[in-house]
């Protein structure tokens, strides 16, 4: 294959957040009808938190500025100060919400050993909290799907979880920023995964292309608890619904064609095999996340990263040696193959 010396544009693989809004996203946000979202009044909001509830299968949803917002406005609204928070240890509440739960609802998050999300009973078990005077009380379980190391959690862990916690009679949280991903490898409805928690996050600024914005959804009750909660944490937004517009499309239309960022992350993932020296994570190709490590000892990360740079591709830097990439709407197959004829030029120099 000839290869071009530049790309007209970006290929960004660094995360599915980078996406940008779709012309009809722009269009749908021009012509929205809006009002005063604090005083309930934004139609576009509200039809957006009415169509988010009914696909999670739970009464009431809430417009909230970012999936941090709604994750630790989940905590916020179900605990109590000094409570603590069993969750998997690799979930993103406590990796990359910068210990957001300690100093908004003072709670401690208690970690639970996980694989990729799961957790097994026994280790729930062993860390609930029973009522004693030197204990904290036990207010909450977090758990996450689609999983960010790009495995989905499967159904029968989310429900022995929540069976565990409606004995103790405590409520889980999920954090679904990726639920629809989620849905799309399970070939279930997301409802059929919210099932198993009380209260769902989700994004429709990630992969689904609106700008800014995610959904808390749960009880009538709990939600309008966390609305008033909301307000507190200054997230009370205003003529909200030009961004609810693009919302109302990520959600009914963005949510069906995910199979095929799926696809690209597989194909990527088949032909990143094609170059010497790179070990992809085939056990985690669940979603559109494709996980690689690099085998060679000269090899230089930010050195890779600035020469992709030169031929218009963002990619991160490894985390703990492992590289991500992330497929999304912008990203097409040729985009893909684009990517990796540049990686191959680049890696040959390992080989002559
Ligand atoms: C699993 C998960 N939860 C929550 C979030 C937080 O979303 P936001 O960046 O909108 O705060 C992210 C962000 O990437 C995420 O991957």
């Amino acid at each position: 294959m000839k290869m071009a010396t530049s790309h007209p544009r970006w290929i960004d693989l660094r995360s599915d957040t980078v996406t940008i809004p779709t012309q009809e996203m722009l269009e749908a946000m021009v012509q929205a009808e809006v009002g005063d979202d604090v005083y309930g009044d934004d139609p576009t909001v509200n039809l957006l938190q009415e169509k988010a509830a009914e696909k999670m299968g739970k009464e009431a949803a809430l417009f909230v500025p970012s999936g941090t917002f709604g994750n630790q406005l989940a905590i916020f609204t179900h605990t109590q100060s000094g409570d603590e928070v069993l969750i998997p240890e690799s979930n993103h509440i406590l990796e990359h919400e910068v210990g957001a739960s300690a100093v908004i609802s003072r709670v401690g998050l208690r970690p639970l050993p996980d694989q990729y999300g799961q957790v097994d009973i026994k280790d729930l078990e062993k860390r609930y909290r029973e009522e004693d005077l030197h204990h904290p009380r036990t207010g909450l379980i977090c758990m996450e799907n689609a999983h960010s190391s790009g495995k989905v959690v499967p159904l029968s862990n989310l429900q022995e979880v929540y069976q565990f916690a409606q004995e103790k009679g405590i409520s889980v949280h999920l954090d679904g920023a990726r639920i629809f991903n989620a849905a799309t490898f399970l070939k279930v409805k997301p409802a059929q995964i919210a099932l198993y928690c009380d209260s769902v996050m989700f994004c429709v600024s990630k992969g689904l292309c609106a700008p800014i914005g995610s959904l808390l959804v749960g009880t009538r009750s709990f939600i309008e608890k966390a609305r008033k909660n909301r307000k507190l944490l200054g997230g009370g937004m205003r003529q909200v619904g030009y961004l609810a517009a693009a919302g109302l499309i990520a959600l009914e239309k963005m949510t069906k064609r995910l199979q095929e960022d799926h696809e690209n992350a597989r194909y990527l993932a088949k032909r990143l095999q094609e170059i010497e020296g790179i070990k992809v994570a085939e056990d985690r190709l669940d979603i559109n996340m494709v996980f690689f490590t690099v085998e060679i000892e000269r090899f230089s990360p930010p050195e890779f990263i600035q020469f992709l740079e030169e031929k218009n591709i963002k990619i991160n830097l490894p985390r703990e040696g492992e590289f991500r990439l992330v497929t999304h709407y912008w990203i097409k197959k040729e985009d893909i193959d684009y990517f990796i004829e540049t990686g191959k030029t680049y890696f040959s120099r390992y080989y002559t």
